[in-house]
């Protein structure tokens, strides 16, 4: 069955946030190493990117790595980043003949010194692309994020107060790490946890979020199209009341 007949062409979100939670819980009950999910975890996501292309959502950020993840055994982490590597490595060609754009969000000073080499030659590589803008937040934390912000803001403040006086949502918006992309209209987290864990806290502000009870390495296309099913009948009111929406639609 086509995927159009289950979701409208008419509101296709045109940037899907996803906080992919569930792996350990997954490996764990099959009786296997942490690890096994995660790399689970990345079929997951190249099935959700290929649908997400197909359907015609622009960007796609996924929550990879916090900064909070650091605190996980060595061992998780060492697998995690070289995982990574592995993920880059297998999928790059691909990616660039379906034109998906990569980028990264977070603080890539902390990555080991592979992992960003890898990252920034994929970057790169894909730079031109514009099919799909696939945004992986790696070392990320959105108070981390914000506070990186509001410091610049602090050091123009010096040089001219006024300015900084006078800004905008917009203009602060320019100062995050997500500046060239529009809010996620929707957020989906899976594995049934119910919280955004520091993650795009400034971004998600209007979003549409999307729980499920799927753990990442179960969730695939026909979940991701149930999210963008659910989105699509919700209306999105941005503080105004039904009425005023239905009459600017009109
Ligand atoms: C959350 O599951 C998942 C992560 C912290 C990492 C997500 C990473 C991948 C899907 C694969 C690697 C990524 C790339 C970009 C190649 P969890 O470990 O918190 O699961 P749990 O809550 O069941 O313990």
């Amino acid at each position: 069955m086509s995927i159009w007949s289950k979701i409208s062409r008419d509101k296709i979100p045109l940037h899907v946030a996803i906080i992919m939670d569930g792996n350990g819980r997954w490996a764990k009950k099959r009786g296997e190493h942490r690890l096994f999910g995660h790399t689970k975890g990345v079929d997951s996501i190249r099935n959700v990117l290929k649908v997400a292309t197909e359907i015609g959502v622009k960007h796609l950020t996924l929550y990879a790595f916090s900064t909070e993840n650091w605190n996980r055994p060595k061992e998780e982490i060492d697998g995690l980043m070289n995982l990574l590597v592995q993920a880059i490595s297998n999928e790059i060609e691909e990616m660039d003949k379906n034109e998906v754009k990569l980028s990264m969000i977070g603080d890539e000073m902390r990555l080991p010194e592979k992992c960003r080499q890898s990252l920034n030659e994929a970057i790169d590589r894909t730079k031109e692309n514009t099919k799909i803008n696939l945004i992986l937040a790696l070392n990320y934390s959105a108070r981390w994020e914000i506070l990186h912000a509001a410091k610049q803001m602090a050091i123009m403040a010096v040089n001219d107060k006024n300015k900084v006086q006078q800004f905008t949502n917009e203009d602060f918006d320019n100062l995050l790490t997500t500046k060239d992309v529009p809010h996620p209209e929707l957020l989906i987290r899976t594995s049934g946890e119910k919280r955004i864990s520091n993650f795009l806290l400034w971004q998600l502000a209007y979003s549409e979020f999307y729980f499920t009870d799927v753990l990442w390495p179960d969730f695939g296309a026909d979940n991701f199209i149930k999210a963008i099913a659910s989105y699509q009948s919700r209306e999105r009111r941005f503080g105004m009341v039904s009425e005023q929406i239905n009459t600017t639609n009109e």
